[in-house]
C-alpha cells in the first residue's frame, strides 16, 4: 500500500483555520490530523468539538481525530457528528476498550486503538483483530515539536510483524517528532501513515513538504 500523510493541525495557524484547510485540500495529504487534549489525560488543552464542526464542512480530507482525553467513549456521537472518519482512542484510557471499539464503529466510523511510548504492543493481543488502525506515539502526547524517540522505529516493526504473524493488514500510524529522516525509517519499518505537525506547518512551504513526505 502506498503510505498516507496526515499533517496534524495542532501546528497550524488559528488564527487563519480557514485558508490552511484550504491548503490541506489542495495539498497532497491523505487525512487531516485532529488533536483533540482534556487538561487531564494529557498535560495540555488543545481544542474541542465546536473546531471539529468548523473544519469539517470545508475540508475535503478525511479526518482523523485523536483523542488525548480520559473516558473517550463519552463522546463517540459528538466525534462521529463533527464528521470523523477514523476515531483514536487511547489504549491507557479505555477500560472497556472492547466495547468501545464496537460503539465506534457502530457509529459509522474507522476505530484506531492509540499506544503511549511506553504501552507494549503485546497488550494488543486481544484486541488486534477488532481495530482498523493502531496510531503508536512516538513522542510523549500532549504538544507539537518535540523531540522523536528512537524506540519507535523498532516498535512499529515488532507491530508489523505483529499484524502479519496474525494475517491481518490493520494500518499502523505513527505520530510526533516525523520529519523527512525519522518518516523515511518508521515507512522502512512498516508504518502505513505518518502524522506530522511542526514539519508541516512550520515549513516555508507546506506544499512541497506534504508532497516530499508523500514521496518518501
Ligand atoms: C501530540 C499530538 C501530535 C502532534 C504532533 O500529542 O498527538 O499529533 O501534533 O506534532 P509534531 O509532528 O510536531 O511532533
Ligand atoms: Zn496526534
Amino acid at each position: 500500500m502506498e503510505h498516507k500523510i496526515a499533517p496534524s493541525l495542532l501546528a497550524a495557524d488559528f488564527l487563519n483555520l480557514q485558508k490552511e484547510v484550504e491548503m490541506i485540500n489542495k495539498s497532497d495529504a491523505d487525512w487531516l490530523h485532529m488533536d483533540v487534549m482534556d487538561g487531564v489525560f494529557v498535560p495540555n488543552i488543545s481544542f474541542g468539538f465546536p473546531v471539529l464542526e468548523a473544519v469539517k464542512p470545508i475540508c475535503r480530507k478525511p479526518l482523523d481525530v485523536h483523542l488525548m482525553i480520559v473516558e473517550p467513549q463519552k463522546f463517540i456521537p459528538e466525534v462521529a457528528a463533527a464528521g470523523a472518519y477514523m476515531m483514536n482512542v487511547h489504549y491507557e484510557a479505555c477500560i472497556h476498550l472492547h466495547r468501545t471499539i464496537a460503539a465506534i464503529k457502530e457509529a459509522g466510523m474507522k476505530a484506531a486503538v492509540t499506544l503511549n511510548p511506553h504501552t507494549p504492543i503485546l497488550l494488543l493481543e486481544d484486541i488486534l483483530q477488532d481495530v482498523d488502525m493502531v496510531l503508536l506515539m512516538s513522542v510523549n502526547p500532549g504538544y507539537g515539536g518535540q523531540k522523536f524517540i528512537e524506540h519507535s522505529v523498532e516498535k512499529t516493526a515488532r507491530l508489523k510483524d505483529m499484524i502479519l504473524g496474525k494475517g491481518l493488514n490493520t494500518w499502523i500510524e505513527v505520530d510526533g517528532g516525523v520529519n523527512m529522516e525519522t518518516g523515511k525509517r518508521l515507512l522502512d519499518a512498516g508504518a502505513d501513515v505518518l502524522v506530522a505537525g511542526s514539519f508541516v506547518f512550520r515549513s516555508p512551504n507546506p506544499l512541497k513538504t506534504i508532497r516530499e513526505l508523500k514521496d518518501l
